[in-house]
């Protein structure tokens, strides 16, 4: 049995003005009719090669709580436990929190880490790949899961093997985990052949991740242990203990104990996957006519070639004429108009308008 730990409680900045404070990326509609986390619940349901999935723990902050219990209910998914944080501390404590939480029922017991955000269209091939990190877990190992890289991209982890992928899927231990290089290091790793990017999904039993954590990130521990150990149960949420948790350092799993575990293992994930974590993702990922124009909504495009044309508020007429890599995304109290090239600079404009209040 394996049991999912959903983290959803990001702010997906970059996909502004769809994605709100209030209404983040992961619980909008974007590329299908139900949102990217009904997506993520699903794939993490059910059985795989070998393997069933167990109820999901979510892990979310409590302004979200609404969301995703009205939209598990909609999929017809019951949940685990939902552990809502009381202030974003990015996802260290929160994998930490959901190790503690699993291993109270079973230290032994299996956990899949997984966003909330990302796209992979077919399951059947990524069910496959946590089959194979089983292995790697049984030996105690933390299992990260690899998408063969086709750019520098920069807002990644790589994963350094210690051997070439023989093809057979099978985990391969690393070498070394590094997140987020400058656009040198990622050229460098990407000529070298050796590094596949970093999904974001995890695999282990919840002592080894306790114990990476004591090794490598030992303040964590007391702050999020006491949250979890106070928190309150409220309508069937665990509200962990705000002032504990405040205590916790705002860091990424990643950077807290994957740069520094020395038992990390990475599967082949062979399957389409996507971080939509910006608007041309999002472009790169829809639907496409053959001037490589995406469109939702109320659209027309005329003479476009390479855009994305949304139009997010009913009612709302966006006409397009004569667009080359451009980024168009209406809603009915503002509008993002961009150079596709610019997409991650999106964030800048959240940046912005937060200071003008
Ligand atoms: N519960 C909770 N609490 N979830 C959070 C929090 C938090 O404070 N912060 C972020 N998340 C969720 C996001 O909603 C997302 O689903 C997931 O955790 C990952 O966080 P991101 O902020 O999107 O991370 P990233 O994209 O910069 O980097 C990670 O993912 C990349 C692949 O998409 C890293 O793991 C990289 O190494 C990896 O390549
Ligand atoms: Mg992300």
């Amino acid at each position: 049995v394996i049991t999912p730990a959903i983290l959803c409680g990001g702010y997906g900045t970059r996909l502004w003005p769809l994605s709100r404070k209030s209404y983040p990326k992961q619980f909008v509609p974007l590329l299908d009719e139900g949102t990217l986390f009904q997506a993520s619940a699903r794939r993490l349901s059910g059985e795989g090669p070998g393997f069933a999935f167990d109820a999901p723990m979510l892990l979310t902050s409590s302004d979200f709580r609404f969301l995703v219990s009205e939209q598990l209910m909609e999929i017809g998914i019951d949940p685990g436990a939902i552990l809502l944080e009381p202030s974003g501390r990015n996802t260290a404590p929160a994998v930490l929190v959901a190790a503690l939480c699993q291993a109270r029922k079973d230290p032994q017991g299996i956990l899949l880490v997984a966003p909330s955000d990302h796209a992979i269209p077919d399951t059947a091939p990524f069910h496959a790949a946590v089959a194979r990190g089983l292995e790697a877990v049984e030996r105690g190992e933390l299992v990260t899961f690899g998408i063969t890289p086709d750019r520098p991209e920069t807002a990644y982890g790589y994963l350094e093997l210690s051997a070439l992928p023989a093809g057979d899927g099978a985990p391969i231990p690393l070498a070394g985990f590094r997140e987020k290089p400058d656009r040198a290091g990622a050229e460098a790793m990407l000529a070298a052949g050796t590094y596949l990017w970093n999904a974001g999904i995890f695999l282990f039993r919840a002592a080894d991740m306790i114990a990476a954590y004591e090794a490598h990130a030992p303040g964590l521990i007391a702050p999020v242990r006491a949250a979890l150990e106070e928190a309150e149960t409220d309508l069937g949420f665990l509200r962990l203990a705000p002032e504990p948790w405040a205590e916790a350092e705002n860091i990424s799993v990643d950077y807290a104990v994957m740069e520094k575990a020395e038992n990390l293992s990475a599967v082949p994930l062979e399957a389409a996957w996507s971080d939509l974590g910006d608007w041309q993702a999002i472009w790169g990922a829809s639907a496409r006519d053959e001037t490589g124009v995406a469109t939702r909504g109320a659209v027309t495009a005329i003479g476009c070639r390479d855009s994305l044309l949304r139009s997010e508020a009913p009612e709302l007429e966006l006409v397009g004429i004569g667009l080359e890599n451009i980024l168009v995304v209406a809603m009915q109290d503002s509008v993002l108009v961009a150079d596709m090239s610019r997409a991650q600079d999106v964030k800048l404009a959240v940046e912005a308008l937060k200071k003008k209040g």
